[in-house]
C-alpha cells in the first residue's frame, strides 16, 4: 500500500469517525432530526478540508497498479468520503449538475472504471470486504447501532451466500444424485441462519436511530455528472442465484431483469461473473416439474420434499425482510417524518411508495404467492406438494 493510500486509510479509521460522530451528536439533538443545514458547519468544512486533501494527493500519485483489492479498497474509501459528504449535504445531487468534490469524483471515476463496478462506494466495502484493524472494521460513525447494521447486514449476506454456493453445487449433479439431498440441507440450513440474524437485527436495532444517524450515510449521491443510487445489502449475487435456481424468479421478465441490469455494476466483479451463468441455468423447480413421471421413486420424495422446504424458507427471508425490517425501520418512521425530507428517504431514489410496491413484488414471486397480476410459482409449488403429499 502507498503512503498516501496508508494515510487516507488511517484518517478513514479515525479523525472520519470523530468528525461524523460529532456532527451525529448535533443533529440527534434538535426538535427536527433529519434536518443537517446550517448546523455543525465548522466539523462539515474540517470534514470536507482533511478529505480532501488525502484525495488530492492520491489523485496526483496516478493509478500506483497495485492489483484488484487495493484498488477496489480504495474505492470505497474516496466513497466513503463522497457519502458523507452528502449526508451532511456538503453536497446535495438534486442541488447540483456535477459533484463539487472534483478530485475525489476524478479518482472514483479513475478506479471504478478501471476495475468494472460503479465508482461509488457499494456495500461490499462495508460488509464483505471491510478489512477489520485490531477488531475495528471500517465505519462511518462510533454509533452501535451502526455496527449492529453492518454486523447483521454481512451476516445475512454470507448466509445467503452459503444457500447459494450450495444449490449452484447441484447444478452439475441433477436432483437425483444421492447428494443433492445433502446440499438442499445446507440451502436449508443457510437459510434459516439469514431468518435468524435478520430476526435479531429486528429486534435490537434503535429505529430512529437508524432512520436518522445510519440510513443517511446510504442516499445516492454524485459521482462527476452522474448520480449512483445508494448502496443496499442486496447488491451481491447470491439472492438472485437463490431465486433463479430456485425458479422462483425469472432472468426473462421485465421487472426482474430490470433489476439485475441495475444491480450488476453493484457487485464485485466476481458476483457478477456468478449472476451471468445464473441467469443462463435451468432451475431446480423446472427440473422437479419435468421429472414427474418419477415422483413414486424415493429419490424424487425426499429431494422434493426438500426443495419444497428450501423454497418455503426463502419466502419467509423475504417476508421478514419485507415485513418487519422494511416496514418497521423505513415505512413507519417515513410516514412520521416531516415532509419537507420525504424526498430523501429511500437509498435507491425512487418516491417510497414506488420502492414498496416493487419490494412487495419481490417478496410475493418468492414467496409463490397466489397472485394475479404477476407471474409467481404458487400453482407449480402446489403441484409438487400434491406429488409428494404435503
Ligand atoms: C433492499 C431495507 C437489512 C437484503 C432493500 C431496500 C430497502 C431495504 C428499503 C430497497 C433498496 C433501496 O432502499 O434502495 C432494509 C432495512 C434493513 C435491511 C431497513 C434493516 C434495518 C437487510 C439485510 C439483508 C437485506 C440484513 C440480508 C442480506 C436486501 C436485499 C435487497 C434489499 C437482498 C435487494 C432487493 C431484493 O432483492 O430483495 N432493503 N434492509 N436487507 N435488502 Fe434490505
Amino acid at each position: 500500500m502507498s503512503n498516501n493510500t496508508q494515510a487516507f486509510d488511517e484518517w478513514l479509521r479515525t479523525r472520519f469517525v470523530e468528525i461524523n460522530s460529532q456532527l451525529e451528536t448535533i443533529y440527534w439533538q434538535q426538535a427536527d432530526k433529519a434536518n443537517v443545514e446550517f448546523v455543525g458547519e465548522q466539523f462539515k468544512h474540517q470534514l470536507e478540508a482533511e478529505g480532501n486533501a488525502h484525495i488530492r494527493k492520491l489523485l496526483a500519485e496516478g493509478n500506483t497498479d497495485e492489483g484488484f483489492d487495493r484498488a477496489f479498497d480504495l474505492l470505497g474509501n474516496v466513497g466513503l468520503f463522497m457519502a458523507a459528504c452528502r449526508r451532511h449535504e456538503i453536497t446535495e445531487p438534486s442541488r447540483e449538475t456535477r459533484s463539487p468534490l472534483v478530485e475525489a469524483s476524478a479518482l472514483a471515476m479513475h478506479i471504478g472504471a478501471s476495475i468494472g463496478v460503479t465508482p461509488r462506494f457499494a456495500t461490499a466495502h462495508l460488509t464483505t470486504h471491510n478489512k477489520a484493524v485490531n477488531g475495528l472494521y471500517k465505519r462511518f460513525t462510533d454509533l452501535s447501532d451502526e455496527k449492529l447494521f453492518i454486523d447483521y447486514n454481512t451476516k445475512g449476506i454470507l448466509a445467503y451466500k452459503r444457500a447459494a454456493d450450495a444449490l449452484l453445487k447441484i447444478q452439475p449433479l441433477g436432483i437425483s444424485h444421492p447428494l443433492c439431498g445433502d446440499l438442499l440441507k445446507v440451502a436449508k440450513q443457510a437459510l434459516m441462519d439469514v431468518i435468524e440474524s435478520n430476526t435479531a437485527l429486528y429486534n435490537q436495532l434503535d429505529t430512529e436511530r437508524f432512520f436518522f444517524c445510519v440510513r443517511p450515510y446510504y442516499k445516492p449521491y454524485r459521482v462527476g455528472k452522474e448520480i449512483y443510487r445508494g448502496a443496499n445489502a442486496g447488491d451481491f449475487a447470491g439472492i438472485n442465484v437463490i431465486d433463479m435456481l430456485l425458479g422462483l424468479c425469472f432472468a426473462n421478465e421485465p421487472s426482474y431483469s430490470q433489476m439485475l441490469v441495475d444491480k450488476f455494476l453493484y457487485m464485485m466483479p466476481e458476483d457478477q461473473q456468478i449472476l451471468r451463468e445464473s441467469m443462463r441455468m435451468p432451475s431446480l423447480m423446472d427440473d422437479f416439474l419435468a421429472a414427474g413421471e418419477a415422483r413414486h421413486s424415493a429419490w424424487f420424495k425426499t429431494n422434493a420434499k426438500l426443495f419444497i422446504q428450501v423454497c418455503k424458507l426463502h419466502g419467509d427471508t423475504a417476508i421478514g425482510h419485507h415485513n418487519q425490517l422494511v416496514s418497521k425501520f423505513i415505512a413507519q418512521p417515513a410516514q412520521q417524518m416531516q415532509q419537507q425530507h420525504m424526498n430523501k428517504v429511500t437509498a435507491s431514489g425512487p418516491p417510497l411508495h414506488v420502492l414498496l410496491d416493487s419490494l412487495e413484488q419481490l417478496r410475493d414471486r418468492r414467496a409463490a404467492a397466489k397472485r394475479d397480476d404477476i407471474k409467481t410459482r404458487y400453482h407449480d409449488l402446489t403441484q409438487l406438494k400434491q406429488w409428494v403429499g404435503n
